[in-house]
């Protein structure tokens, strides 16, 4: 298969795991035959200091005009202390996922067997933990109409929903969960909130053509509660755009690692895959990011293309990487590797799985080499 694909690496730290996701994918073309064609653009803070705006329009064409978007990750500092910039990096990757009809986040959670022991959680609490979160991503209150009174003192964001929004991602959870444990749990506010209220009337409806999909509802208080206390008897959680954020942040905690959680986000014609992790701009440049997130964000790219054995490379390269302990800092702070370097052993095992053959000794020591 031949696909170009627009590489956004942004900010902070999404250069350096961006570099390590096209390495897994080069592995991928080399290994499978096919050919990817990798297109840089900026966005973001970066794009910014260079052109003014956070998403210049020849990104946004670039975008739309490949097949997919693999993105870093944005964010700046100097941003997040200043509430009174009018230009925000964040303003571009909101408008990117608006301008290419992004309207689904899908967020897998999963606790590894090898790194139950990491998470700050209990090994009995997270053992078998397999969530997919589809959440929300072009409406709600991050696109609602926003308000500040001349003063500077009354602000508002409003939450809007129609029913066509919450109808075409509710099709595609109810379908994904058709595939997975048949549950689905829609996480909402409707105790409180007229949109929510909206998503449970909506969502009740389609159920019907669901039938073997049980479908149950969790208050967003309650849910961020059952996520810690018992996150296993989660599937898919379906939820609105910002309830989807908080609690994706939350799960990740499950893993051991934000460093470890991809997402995709995909509309009816375009499709972006990134790590749900920001730009931990304090890590630029050390080498210490865990590039995990980005490349798994690379075999969910696989996977869109319905490129399975593709994705399963990736994935099988990641978990023993995980199991023989080749991470970064986050996961390892006794003898960690490099970003660089776990993403040359992701690249070595794709070519090369056969245990035997890679000289595991020696990773450690900064060669990957396969002896
Ligand atoms: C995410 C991020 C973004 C969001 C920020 C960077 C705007 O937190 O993708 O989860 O809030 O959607
Ligand atoms: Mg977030």
């Amino acid at each position: 298969m031949k696909l170009e694909i627009a590489v956004l690496s942004g900010d902070g730290i999404g250069p350096e795991v961006t570099t390590q996701a096209i390495k897994a994918l080069d592995a991928i073309a080399h290994a499978f035959d096919h050919t990817f064609i990798f297109k840089e653009a900026l966005v973001g803070a970066i794009a910014i200091d260079k052109t003014g705006n956070p998403l210049p329009d020849d990104t946004l064409q670039l975008c739309a005009n490949t097949d997919a978007v693999l993105f870093g990750a944005i964010g700046d500092p100097k941003y997040d202390n200043d509430p009174s910039a009018k230009v925000r990096p964040e303003q571009g990757l909101l408008r990117l996922r608006k301008e290419l009809g992004l309207y689904a986040n899908i967020r897998p959670v999963k606790a590894y067997e090898t790194l139950l022991d990491k998470s700050p959680l209990k090994r009995e609490i997270i053992t078998g933990t397999d969530i997919s979160i589809y959440r929300e991503l072009t409406g709600g209150i991050y696109f609602g109409r926003k308000h500040l009174n001349e003063e500077g003192t009354v602000a508002s964001d409003l939450c809007e929903y129609s029913k066509e929004e919450i109808e075409r991602i509710s099709h595609l959870a109810f379908k994904a969960a058709q595939n997975r444990r048949k549950k689905l749990t829609l996480v909402d506010k409707a105790n409180v909130l007229e949109s929510s209220r909206l998503w449970r009337k909506v969502v009740t409806e389609i159920a019907t053509a669901y039938e073997d999909v049980t479908l149950d509802f969790l208050f967003v208080d309650n849910a961020a509660m059952q996520m810690i206390l018992n996150p296993s008897q989660f599937d898919v959680i379906l939820t609105e755009n910002m309830f989807g954020d908080i609690i994706s942040d939350e799960a990740s905690v499950i893993g051991g690692s934000i460093g470890l959680l991809a997402s995709a986000s995909v509309g009816n014609t375009c499709c972006m895959f990134e790590p749900i992790h920001g730009s931990y701009p304090q890590a630029t440049g050390k080498g210490i990011a865990n590039p995990i997130a980005a490349i798994l964000s690379a075999a969910m790219l696989l996977e869109h293309f319905n490129l399975i054995d593709e994705a399963n490379s990736i994935k099988n390269a990641v978990e023993k990487a995980l199991e023989l302990n080749l991470t970064t800092p986050d996961l390892n702070n006794i003898n960690p590797l490099t970003t660089e370097k776990v993403g040359d052993f992701i690249y070595d095992y794709i070519l090369n799985p056969e245990d035997s053959n890679m000289n595991f000794e020696n990773i450690h020591v900064g060669q990957s080499t396969i002896i």
